[in-house]
C-alpha cells in the first residue's frame, strides 16, 4: 500500500512557501494515498522556542493545514510529540546513521552558522529524527519542497543501512515527491534566499495569516529590477527576484511560468505586482479566514490532533515493536 508522510515545523508563521511547496500538494494527493500529516513540534525545539508560543504555533500550523483543505477524516493529522514512537525510533536511527552523512547536511551548516559549537545536539541529529518520522509509518512517498531533498536522500540511506545491517526488509525506501511551479519559493527581499518562517525580515515572506493590506504592502515592496517582464523563460538570467514573483503567480493560478511570461511579457513590474496582489489575496484570504476560525476554537483543533495522534499511534506502535524485535531489544 502507498502511504504518504509529511510534516511542517511550528517554528513561526506558516509562509506562502510552506503552502505552495508542500501543503497545497498534500491536498491534491489526499484522495489517492493514505496520508499522515504532522506538526513536527519535536523538530521545532532544535532551536529555542518559547513554550507558550510553541503551543500556539502548533495549533496554528494545524489550523493552516485544515484551512488549506487537509481533511482530518480522510487523513491523519497530529502533532509529533504526542506519538512517542518518533523519539524511540529516532534513537535507534541515531545509531544507524553515520557522522560523515550528517556532516554533509547543508541545512545544519546554514542553521548553525558560524557558531556551530553552540548549536544544540538536536539540530545536528535532526535529519535522523526526520527519517524516523517517515519510517515509523513505513511511508512510501514524502511530498515536500525542494529544500528537503537532501534530508530525504539521507532517510533513504538510513532505511537501506538498517535493512542491510539486520538483513531484513523492514523499511521501504521513501520516494520524495517534489512538484508544482513553486518547489522553492524565494525571499521577497533577496531572490537567492529561500522564503522562510525564520527570516528576521517580515517583508521577506507572505504569511498565511497576512490580511489583504499586508499582502499588498509586501508585494509592492518586493525587490525587482528595472527591466520589463521577460517574454519567455530564457529571459530570467540574473533576475532571481523577477523569476520568483512570476513563479509565485504561476503556482497560485495553476499555470506554467511560460504562460505567465506570455501573458505579462513586456509590461512593467508595477502592473504585474497589482495583478499578483489581487491573485494572492483572492487565493489566500479564504484560507486565512478559515485559519482564524480554527484559531478562535482551540478545543476543536486539539480534538482533531488528539484523535489523529491516537490513529498515528495505532500504526506506529506495532512498527516500533517490530524494530525492537529486529534490533534485539527484549520485550518481557
Ligand atoms: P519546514 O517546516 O521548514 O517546511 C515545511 C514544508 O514546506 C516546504 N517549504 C517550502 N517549499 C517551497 N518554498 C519554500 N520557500 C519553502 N519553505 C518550506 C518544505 O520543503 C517542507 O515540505 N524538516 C522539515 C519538516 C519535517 C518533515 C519530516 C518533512 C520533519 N519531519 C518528515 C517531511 C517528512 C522542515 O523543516 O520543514
Amino acid at each position: 500500500m502507498e502511504r504518504i508522510f509529511s510534516g511542517v515545523q511550528p517554528s513561526g508563521n506558516l509562509t506562502l512557501g510552506n503552502y505552495l511547496g508542500a501543503i497545497r500538494n498534500w491536498v491534491k494527493l489526499q484522495d489517492d494515498y493514505e496520508s499522515i500529516f504532522c506538526v513536527v513540534d519535536m523538530h521545532a525545539i532544535t532551536v529555542w522556542q518559547d513554550p507558550e508560543e510553541l503551543r500556539r504555533a502548533t495549533r496554528e500550523v494545524a489550523a493552516g493545514m485544515l484551512a488549506a483543505g487537509v481533511d482530518p477524516k480522510k487523513n491523519i493529522l497530529f502533532n509529533q510529540s504526542n506519538v512517542p514512537a518518533h523519539a524511540e525510533l529516532g534513537w535507534v536511527l541515531n545509531c544507524v546513521a553515520r557522522l560523515g552523512w550528517l556532516n554533509r547536511m547543508t541545512q545544519f551548516k546554514e542553521k548553525a552558522g558560524k557558531h556551530k559549537e553552540n548549536a544544540s545536539c538536536g539540530l545536528y541529529v535532526y535529519p535522523n529524527l526526520m527519517a524516523a518520522d517517515i519510517l515509523i509509518y513505513k511511508a512510501t512517498h514524502v511530498p515536500v519542497g525542494d529544500d528537503q531533498k537532501q534530508h530525504l536522500e539521507l532517510a533513504r540511506d538510513i532505511a537501506q543501512k538498517f535493512n542491510n545491517d539486520f538483513q531484513k526488509e523492514v523499511f521501504p525506501l521513501p520516494e520524495p515527491m517534489i512538484f508544482g511551479s513553486a518547489t522553492r519559493v524565494m525571499s521577497l527581499r533577496d531572490g537567492t534566499k529561500k522564503m522562510s518562517k525564520s527570516d528576521p525580515s517580515d517583508y521577506s515572506r507572505i504569511a498565511m495569516t497576512d490580511d489583504a493590506d499586508t499582502i499588498a504592502k509586501k508585494v509592492r515592496k518586493a525587490k525587482t529590477d528595472p527591466h520589463p517582464i521577460p517574454e519567455s523563460v530564457d529571459g530570467f538570467e540574473d533576475r532571481a527576484e523577477a523569476k520568483n514573483l512570476m513563479n509565485i503567480y504561476a503556482a497560485l493560478s495553476d499555470v506554467t511560468l511560460a504562460d505567465v511570461c506570455q501573458q505579462y511579457g513586456g509590461q512593467s513590474f508595477a502592473d504585474f505586482k497589482k495583478a499578483l496582489t489581487d491573485l494572492a489575496v483572492e487565493k489566500l484570504s479564504p484560507i486565512s479566514q478559515e485559519m482564524q476560525r480554527y484559531m478562535a476554537d482551540p478545543a476543536e483543533v486539539d480534538a482533531i490532533l488528539k484523535e489523529g495522534g491516537e490513529r498515528a499511534n495505532a500504526i506506529a506502535q506495532p512498527v516500533m515493536d517490530e524494530v525492537k524485535d529486529v534490533v534485539g531489544f527484549l520485550r518481557p
